[in-house]
């Protein structure tokens, strides 16, 4: 291990040092190049265009605290949390997440529809990596969540509307235990009385010492929940701290844009 490599110590549930993510630009590039080896025909080809959706970013999130990003659409938020939750990996840097990681990244849509609320429980479970007595354990407290009784929770998916789904989605991914907790602005279509009682969650979460990373254009949500945050503007991080001071200048810096693109 070298030296500019950090180690978890006892406080961190997360290490991230450098981390950039880069895309080649255009889905059909690879194709047409393909085609064009197949008969050696066809001009020389145009350079490879890479896109950067995260640039050299570092940061610790402490075990038990509540952290945001915020960016503008397009900052690399979810790019982020793709990488936190080790869906994508990160082209370039270093990343250390301690524990159990359950990531909230859209409503649904890890769903099979052909398989009951329960049995997408279930499901969902075991790819988290628990085992059948934690998932039997957590299946009532999920219902009860979820408020579906036996008869919706033995429903296929396909048949839930959305609403059920993202209750169905929140009761698993909260029910379930875990070290951090990852979502990804999912309770943009909560209803008040859901996003009041998701939100009494992950505080709930907190206070066990639970990591939560809580990411949402609603602000006044954001500051409720969280205590620090990172703001990213376009892949790069503009400013790391207290969730006022971040806030802060973030929604000031909307408003400019915002008054600017008024006149
Ligand atoms: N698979 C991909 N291939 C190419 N570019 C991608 C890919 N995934 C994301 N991007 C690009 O990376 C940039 C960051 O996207 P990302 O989804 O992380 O932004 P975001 O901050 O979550 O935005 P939003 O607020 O709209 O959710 C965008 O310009 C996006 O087009
Ligand atoms: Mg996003």
């Amino acid at each position: 291990m070298s030296s500019e490599t950090p180690v978890l110590d006892e406080v961190s549930a997360v290490r991230a040092r450098g981390l950039s993510k880069s895309y080649e630009l255009g889905e059909l590039a690879s194709l047409k190049r393909t085609l064009r080896s197949i008969t050696r025909l066809g001009r020389a080809q145009p350079p490879v265009e890479r896109f950067h959706a995260l640039r050299d970013v570092s940061f610790d999130i402490a075990r038990g605290e509540a952290f945001t990003i915020l960016g503008h659409n397009g900052s690399g938020k979810t790019t982020m949390m793709s990488i936190l939750a080790a869906i994508t990996p990160p082209s370039d840097g270093w990343l250390d997440v301690r524990g159990r990681v359950v990531p909230v990244l859209s409503v649904g849509s890890s769903f099979h529809p052909d398989l009951t609320g329960e049995e997408n429980a279930v499901l969902f479970g075991t790819i988290l990596g628990l085992d059948g007595d934690e998932i039997a354990e957590a299946m009532p407290g999920i219902a009860e969540f979820a408020e579906m009784d036996a008869d919706h929770m033995e429903t296929p998916v396909k048949r839930f509307s959305e609403g059920m789904k993202a209750r169905l989605t929140f009761a698993t991914a909260l029910r379930f235990p875990a070290d951090v907790y990852i979502f990804d602005e999912v309770l943009t279509f909560a209803d008040d009385h859901f996003k009041a009682t998701c939100v009494d969650e992950m505080r709930r979460l907190v206070r066990e010492g639970r990591t939560v990373i809580f990411v949402s254009h609603e602000l006044d949500l954001v500051r409720d929940i969280c205590t620090r945050g990172l703001w990213l503007d376009r892949g790069e991080v503009r400013l790391l701290g207290e969730i006022e001071e971040v806030a802060g200048e973030y929604a000031a810096a909307r408003a400019r844009h915002e008054r600017a693109i008024a006149t």
